[in-house]
């Protein structure tokens, strides 16, 4: 289903040299992943962000919080990039200037092609241990999980930032440089509300930036948004890249 885009936006795609894309849950939505806040499919509506995403929780029940990234990695493996990631690897592809921030941890954006991006909250195929970071490719199966690092014996956990922690440092100050210069911004599938991330597209907007929303419902920066599309990712994203490619 192609969607009109208005005349005044069509422009502004045209003319964009420094673009930034900014994505959230909501892009893989239409891959079959659940968002973290849709009611009646999120991840949270099964459990409470407190009891799992956390370093605390971690510490108190190790196996659980093993378990449950076991259980969404496997939904992760088994899904497809959509047409919505296709369409920002084909931007990335035409346009020298883009550059993509997300916060996701499937990893669906470097399966579609994209090349030029951060991932703010780390990816969930990436296993490390808490004690001290260190990188696990593989590990002895374990009558108890988590599996232990085999460098240092610790507890081994999903690379992803939990509630509480620290982004990585490098990601999130490229993506604030890249927020605070770009010419075009455009906030995809996400219900900005999760910060520092939350910030960008209202960093790109105070340095002049257009910033542009794609999102189906109302979220914080809709009302700061210079165009606002109520449309799935799948649906507008396409629409943006056969406007900039043609
Ligand atoms: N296309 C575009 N947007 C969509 C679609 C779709 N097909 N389906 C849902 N959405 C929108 C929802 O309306 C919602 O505003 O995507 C947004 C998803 O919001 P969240 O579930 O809050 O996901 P996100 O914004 O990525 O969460 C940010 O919070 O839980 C933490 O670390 C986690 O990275 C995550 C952060």
């Amino acid at each position: 289903m192609a969607i009109d885009l208005p005349f005044e936006l069509i422009d502004r795609l045209r003319v964009a040299k420094r673009i930034v894309a900014f994505t959230g849950a909501g892009i893989s939505a239409e891959s079959g992943l659940s968002t973290f806040r849709d009611k009646q499919t999120g991840l949270w509506a099964q459990y409470r962000p407190e009891d799992l995403a956390t370093p605390q929780a971690f510490r108190r029940n190790p196996r659980m919080v093993w378990e449950w990234y076991e259980w969404r990695r496997g939904f992760v493996a088994k899904v497809e990039p959509n047409p919505g990631h296709h369409a920002l690897a084909r931007i990335e592809a035409a346009r020298p200037g883009f550059f993509l921030v997300t916060q996701n941890v499937d990893g669906l954006h470097a399966r579609a092609g994209s090349r030029n991006l951060v991932e703010l909250h780390g990816n969930i195929r990436r296993t490390i241990c808490f004690e001290h970071r260190h990188l696990a490719e593989s590990w002895e199966p374990v009558e108890e999980p988590p599996p232990r690092c085999e460098r240092c014996g610790g507890l081994l956990r999903p690379d992803v930032v939990w509630f509480g922690e620290a982004l990585p440092e490098n990601a999130l100050r490229r993506a604030q440089e890249a927020a605070a210069h770009c010419d075009l911004f455009l906030s995809i599938g996400t219900s900005t509300l999760v910060y520092p991330a939350a910030e960008l597209p209202f960093i790109a907007g105070s340095n002049g930036a257009t910033v542009i929303e794609i999102n189906p419902d109302f979220t914080p920066l809709s009302k700061l948004a210079d165009f606002v599309l109520r449309e799935k990712a799948g649906v507008a994203l396409p629409a943006i890249a056969a406007t900039m490619l043609e």
